[in-house]
């Protein structure tokens, strides 16, 4: 078990590693440490001198602590993507259905699918709060909870919201079941058979899916894997183009962890808006992010904007409660109307559950924890396929979320290399499922959110081989 000053040296050592400081910042004073992460002074001194035994700072006489100027380096990104400029019709993603099996699987090693292990997920209060659902809401948790849910949950999804500068009532919010639905629901309601939706590219192979399922196209749009989506490209586009919607994930997206800057937000609002085109946006990361506050949300920054937002507690508390939500604007009508066709409502029992656990504040503690959690397993993921990955490897930086992109040798085929780590009971995803075109053919998303073990450890020098071709027969 790791001392609370390690835990604490951990910390601040993947916030180095991952660029928040750079080289000569002060980092936070002793007592403000001690403060926010409610521990002793002496605690915080600790784990300083930890990092300056270590060599990654130094202590300058009573002004603090400083990240030293040569500090370890940080693994290349890639950069900003160039995807081919035609709308196409999304294949290919039956692959991603095998990757979902393998999640199930207990006997491989989880890198694919982004669901984080049960270690970083607050079971035993859901459990709680499940018990206590059944216990004290016996009428309900029998009953349809008709569209738009339960009430008491969208008050609490309603009031955080406000919170992070989106001002909805909680009538405007539809609970769904997980993000994947509002994304459903978000298209079917400003879309018809045929149309052009844009994306990020690579983005999230769900969204692609349901855009497949709906018959649209997607257009890739160029994205920098930290600002997110190019405006500029996303301009041209929309002059070229017969978009009739963008869908994108502003804050943390999936599998770059790009988060836009809130100028680059309102702008893309803006942009929007003046072509008369609606955003879908899904913010299943957003509660995520490493470090300072939440990151804006860009229905919060255009109330005329025609913006359909989408969020889940799919990544925070649990994807298997299937608890998510849609706050679908000007289509609230005909978005309940069409969750009520498709299946009636969503099971009130987890609704229930993520009520209290939102009211009680539970919620609340778990994240604060849980954002250290994927903060360090993003920085030691990152940290040992950097070490371990050939010359020529590239890694994301994400601020938030559990995911890194990783681009792989110019010669690697990420959809071979899943095959033969799969025969090694090892799940990656690669990168061709996040392109409607099949780009990113020597990219893999690994997920950081898994068991770090030995285990984890021998995966990714297995990978690290594979990757390098290296004698594969002795592993
Ligand atoms: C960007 C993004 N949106 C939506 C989803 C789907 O979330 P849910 O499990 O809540 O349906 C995911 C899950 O991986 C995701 O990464």
């Amino acid at each position: 078990m790791e001392t609370l000053y390690q835990q604490v040296a951990d910390e601040l050592k993947a916030g180095i590693e991952r660029g928040v400081y750079q080289p000569g910042d002060k980092l936070p004073g002793v007592r403000t440490l001690s403060k926010q992460r409610n521990v002793s002074i002496a605690t915080v001194i600790t784990a300083y001198r930890h990092l300056e035994d270590a060599g990654l700072i130094e202590a300058r006489n009573r002004s603090g602590y400083y990240l030293r100027e040569k500090s370890q380096p940080l693994a290349p990104e890639p950069l900003t993507s160039r995807p081919p400029n035609k709308p196409v019709p999304v294949n290919g993603q039956a692959l991603v259905l095998n990757m979902g099996k393998a999640s199930h699987d207990p006997s491989v090693i989880q890198l694919g699918a982004a669901v984080p292990d049960a270690s970083f997920l607050p079971v035993r209060a859901i459990e709680r709060a499940i018990t206590q659902a059944a216990r004290f809401h016996r009428d309900n948790v029998a009953a349809y909870e008709f569209p738009p849910g339960l009430p008491a949950l969208r008050r609490q999804i309603a009031r955080r919201m406000v919170e992070a500068g989106c001002p909805v009532h909680p009538d405007e919010i539809v609970i769904t079941n997980g993000c994947q639905e509002a994304l459903s629901l978000a298209l079917r309601a400003v879309t018809k058979p045929g149309d052009v939706v844009a994306v990020e590219s690579p983005t999230f192979y769900g969204l692609l899916q349901v855009i497949d399922n709906l018959g649209l196209k997607a257009l890739e749009i160029p994205t920098h894997p930290r600002t997110g989506i190019s405006l500029e490209a996303l301009e041209l586009a929309l002059e070229q183009w017969p978009i009739k919607a963008c869908a994108v994930t502003p804050n943390f997206s999936n599998p770059l962890g790009s988060c836009m800057p809130d100028d680059h937000k309102a702008r893309l609002v803006e942009l929007l808006a003046s072509h008369n085109i609606p955003l879908v946006e899904d913010d299943v990361y957003g509660d995520l992010g490493f470090s300072t506050g939440r990151p804006s949300i860009c229905k919060g920054l255009s109330p005329t904007g025609d913006v359909l937002y989408c969020g889940s507690f799919s990544k925070t508390l649990a994807p298997g409660l299937r608890i998510g939500w849609i706050a679908p604007g000007r289509h609230q009508q005909q978005v309940e109307y069409m969750k009520y066709v498709l299946n009636l409502a969503t099971p009130t029992m987890p609704q229930l559950a993520v009520a209290s656990l939102l009211e009680g504040g539970q919620y609340e503690r778990h994240l604060r924890k849980v954002k250290n959690d994927y903060a360090l397993a993003v920085s030691r993921m990152s940290g040992t396929v950097m070490a371990l990955f050939p010359e020529g490897t590239r890694i994301t930086r994400p601020e938030g979320g559990f995911v890194i992109w990783v681009e792989l040798p110019k010669d690697v085929n990420s959809l071979e290399l899943a095959q033969q780590a799969m025969a090694r009971g090892i799940s990656i995803a690669p990168g061709p499922i996040f392109s409607a075109n099949r780009k990113y053919q020597n990219f893999v998303r690994l997920s950081c959110a898994c068991r770090w073990d030995e285990t984890a450890m021998k995966a990714l020098s297995t990978l690290a081989v594979l990757v390098t071709r290296k004698d594969v027969n002795s592993i």
